[in-house]
């Protein structure tokens, strides 16, 4: 089975970019079934209904979040029916702690977690909730989406779960590592990358970026307006013997 992971999408305007170039991308990589990071989409930080549906139209089987899940209120009303993971590790009645894909005969589990280095949210350890999880989930593959600032404590999870889950793909840093790579056949990668403006930090307005470092006043961010786009992400070849291809195009 051939998954296509995209990497955190930061704005909506990326959507109609990936409308356009979805299903040629799809035959390129002979892709099955499609996954997402979606916290980044509704004006940079969360994700309302509206788009969560142009996600589906898209043909997304599968969203993970990571430290926006709940930037935008609207979800805790939609979330719960919704195909999207939060973190685990994030103590909420709010939402799934294991996401059950079908596809054919195979199920598929996705699991979201959030790094505690850096963080200033009160959460879990993410290696013990995924002790847990491992002893709760039933799957013919299962998939994490490790969001993390900390290199360290991705490459740690990897090595610790390897063996034990198929996929742990790395989120949130919104740049691209080239360091994937398959031991004990688990796929990984440190960080996917993100899908949204190529002129941008981050998927941000360079200028906001810019001025909030020269100046020390913190104006809220804004998604970056630019003709030019980056999609980045994974392709997971689940099988007999796991594999994972880089993907990273500029459109
Ligand atoms: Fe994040
Ligand atoms: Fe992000």
């Amino acid at each position: 089975m051939r998954i296509l992971y995209l990497g955190d999408i930061v704005g909506d305007k990326v959507l109609n970019v990936l409308k356009a170039n979805i299903e040629r991308i799809k035959a390129e990589y002979k892709i099955n079934l499609i996954l997402v990071n979606g916290e980044n989409i509704s004006s940079g930080k969360g994700l309302i209904e509206k788009h969560y549906k142009e996600l589906k139209a898209l043909g997304v089987a599968g969203i993970s979040m990571g430290n926006h899940t709940f930037s935008k209120s609207e979800i805790k009303d939609y979330i719960n029916d919704a195909t999207i993971v939060r973190p685990a590790n994030l103590n909420t009645e709010y939402g799934k702690e294991v996401l059950y894909i079908k596809y054919n005969d195979k199920t598929i589990a996705l699991v979201n977690l959030l790094g505690r280095v850096y963080s200033n949210t009160p959460l879990d350890c993410p290696f013990k909730t995924m002790d847990r999880l491992l002893n709760e989930i039933k799957a013919d593959y299962i998939i994490v989406d490790f969001h993390a600032d900390a290199t360290s404590e991705k490459k740690a999870f990897f090595y610790d779960f390897a063996g034990k889950v198929d996929a742990i793909v790395g989120s949130h840093t919104h740049c691209q590592t080239s360091d994937e790579q398959v031991y004990n056949n688990t796929c990984y990668i440190t960080d996917m990358g993100m899908c949204g403006a190529y002129n941008s930090i981050l998927g941000d307005d360079v200028n906001q970026i810019i001025t909030r470092f020269r100046t020390g006043v913190y104006e809220p961010l804004k998604v970056a307006n630019d003709n030019e786009y980056i999609i980045s992400g994974v392709v997971l070849d689940l099988g007999h013997k796991n594999q994972i291809i880089r993907v990273l195009k500029k459109l």
